[in-house]
């Protein structure tokens, strides 16, 4: 059965509680908020539906891990400023999280009004899931919508406890995210594609695990493509390897011949002769000749042509983890190059995991380009291992 949506929960004119995800960067202030501010946007169609219903909005959210103690830098004033800006109404952040100064602002609140509750994991109790702290926050209101997707594999008091005290649906972000994300692994158009990139296999395992026999293409870029290129036998360098992974990596690859998986590795690499932004050397290598004392850094521009063209035969193409080290401006081109193919793909499903891979489509400008990117880092992780994320197990049924 699926879970009680936004529109079978009763909330006109009601107070309605609701969990987002606001942790976004904030240590370059405001203008650092506005340069990744996807997870606000995402919250709009939610908030703006409850305004219109004329419910009076309780936002609620961590950021960063204050672990249970008030941290000055980590006060949500600042995103409060800039929700407002993208809701184009005014948003009144309170400094504290419940208690008499809540309830007096709540009970002052008008139809439409939007609050922002200060930082939950300012309490210790929301880490913990404490009950106490949960009925707490449910005091001065009617009911609870969770749109917080992001978070939704943590068992907290503001996603899972506080459903034992109040009636809670999930919002329109988490039931866009459980839809897509669940389309393209339960009821995929085919061919159907992975592309796996990021740092390290041991980060992918339970992905790879869920996903592999299903796939038709698998394409492996990244830190992680350096494990399986040397599992392979290839050179590679002074490039960090997960030893313990070797043999995962050698499963891997017979395991896909046996589903007919077609696995794509980088056959040319971006090298550098410094794991830095500028290195003073720079070349690009065969991936069976890379030298003693040099270092993969990207997918070569051919292999990211190659990946590209096979790319636009797939339906579905669910993409985690950038293709190089996307951070340093010299080996983005990989994942820019193929972000790029698949912006241009007319009638594909595109998924893109949230973390590392939609910051960099966010830096990209091509956010509105895919079919859906997740909010979530480790949410939709967690969620395309095929997880049960307690924050929306919690919910109850529609
Ligand atoms: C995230 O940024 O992935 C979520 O907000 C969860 O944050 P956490 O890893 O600190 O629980």
């Amino acid at each position: 059965m699926a879970k009680r949506t936004l529109g079978q929960l009763d909330v006109s004119g009601k107070r309605v509680l609701v969990r987002v995800d606001f942790n976004v960067p904030i240590d370059q202030g405001i203008e650092g908020i506005s340069l990744y501010d996807q997870r606000l946007r995402a919250t709009l169609p939610t908030i703006n539906y409850l305004v219109e219903q004329g419910s009076k909005v309780v936002l609620c959210s961590h950021l960063g891990r204050p672990k249970g103690e008030v941290v000055e830098e980590l006060r949500l004033a600042p995103v409060g400023d800039r929700l407002a800006f993208l809701l184009e109404r005014p948003v009144k952040s309170l400094p504290e999280i419940t208690g008499p100064m809540v309830s007096d602002a709540i009970a002052a609140m008008a139809p439409g009004d939007v609050v922002l509750l200060e930082n939950l994991r300012f309490n210790p109790g929301e880490e913990q899931n404490d009950e106490a702290f949960a009925c707490e926050l449910s005091d001065s209101v009617d009911c609870f919508v969770n749109d917080a997707f992001a978070v939704c594999h943590r068992a907290h008091a503001s996603t899972a406890g506080i459903t034992k005290f109040l009636p809670s649906a999930m919002g329109l972000l988490v039931q866009r995210e459980v839809t897509e994300m669940g389309k393209a692994l339960e009821n995929p158009d085919k061919p159907l594609a992975a592309l796996m990139g990021g740092a390290k296999v041991s980060d992918k395992i339970l992905l790879l695990d869920n996903l592999l026999e299903d796939l038709d293409h698998l394409f492996i870029g990244g830190g992680m493509c350096v494990t399986f290129l040397n599992a392979l036998g290839f050179l590679t360098g002074d490039s960090r390897i997960e030893e313990d992974r070797l043999e995962f990596a050698r499963q891997i690859m017979e395991r896909a011949k046996k589903s007919n998986t077609e696995v794509h590795l980088p056959d040319y690499v971006v090298i550098a002769n410094e794991f830095k932004p500028d290195p003073s050397d720079i070349d690009v290598m065969h991936v069976g000749d890379v030298p003693d004392g040099w270092y993969i850094m990207d997918i070569a521009p051919s292999a990211a042509q190659e990946f590209s063209e096979t790319l636009r035969k797939c339906k579905t193409i669910i993409w985690n983890g950038p293709m190089g080290v996307f951070e340093m401006p010299k080996f983005s081109k990989g994942t820019r190059t193929v972000a790029e193919a698949i912006a241009k793909l007319e009638d594909v499903t595109s998924v893109v995991g949230g973390g590392s891979t939609a910051e960099a489509i966010e830096e990209l400008g091509l956010m509105d380009k895919m079919t859906h990117v997740s909010t979530g880092g480790g949410a939709s992780l967690e969620f395309l291992e095929g997880k049960e994320l307690p924050g929306i197990a919690a919910l109850p049924e529609g």
